[in-house]
């Protein structure tokens, strides 16, 4: 995972959103440390962890923002958004209201951050099928619609993680 002494050709800031609990830090744990805590607390305010990857023979520097899902405990907006080139929009397959929220951080996402921003719907906790209550095909129509990526991953099992951050950075790239 990154050889600090390797030079960086490009940084590129990704920021995680959506509701409160649905794994977005667990989502950035796994990616940047291979790291995955059951216990997770809310986030308070704004964190951010790096992870330098080899993309088409370059040295790409991701730098993975992760802010609060709670209205009360978020960080300054505009602030949050700055210099973004990618965004995960992450909803609980378990949970209905964090799919039905996802419309309205687009909105904010869209009227925050650069028109160009890549964006990718993300589905988590794949792993609880049994508890699925959002059909895949239901996210996969919102996203083409919509026209974002769109993965279901597991952060605890580790399902698609990687490939989701591939998704955006290779498309930035
Ligand atoms: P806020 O910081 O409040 O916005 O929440 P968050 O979106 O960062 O959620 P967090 O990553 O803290 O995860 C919330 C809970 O879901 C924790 O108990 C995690 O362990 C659990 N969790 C996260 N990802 C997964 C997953 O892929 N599968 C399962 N089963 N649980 C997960
Ligand atoms: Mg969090």
């Amino acid at each position: 995972y990154g050889d600090p002494s390797q030079k960086i050709d490009y940084v590129f800031k990704v920021v995680l959103i959506g509701d409160s609990a649905v794994g977005k830090s667990q989502i950035l744990a796994r990616f940047a440390r291979n790291e995955f805590n059951l216990d997770s607390k809310a986030t308070i305010g704004v964190e951010f962890q790096t992870r330098t990857l080899v993309i088409q023979h370059k040295s790409v520097k991701a730098q993975i923002w992760d802010t609060a899902g709670q209205e009360r405990y978020r960080a300054v907006t505009s602030a949050y958004y700055r210099g973004a080139v990618g965004a995960m929009l992450v909803y609980d397959i378990t949970k209905r209201q964090t799919f039905d929220h996802i419309p309205r951080w687009l909105e904010e996402l869209r009227s925050h951050a650069d028109k160009n921003i890549v964006i990718i719907l993300i589905g988590n906790k794949s792993d609880l099928e049994n508890q699925r209550v959002v059909p895949t095909e239901d996210a996969k129509e919102f996203a083409e619609k919509e026209g974002l990526f769109f993965l279901e991953t597991s952060a605890l099992e580790s399902t698609n993680v990687e490939t989701a951050f591939l998704t955006v950075l290779t498309e930035i790239f």
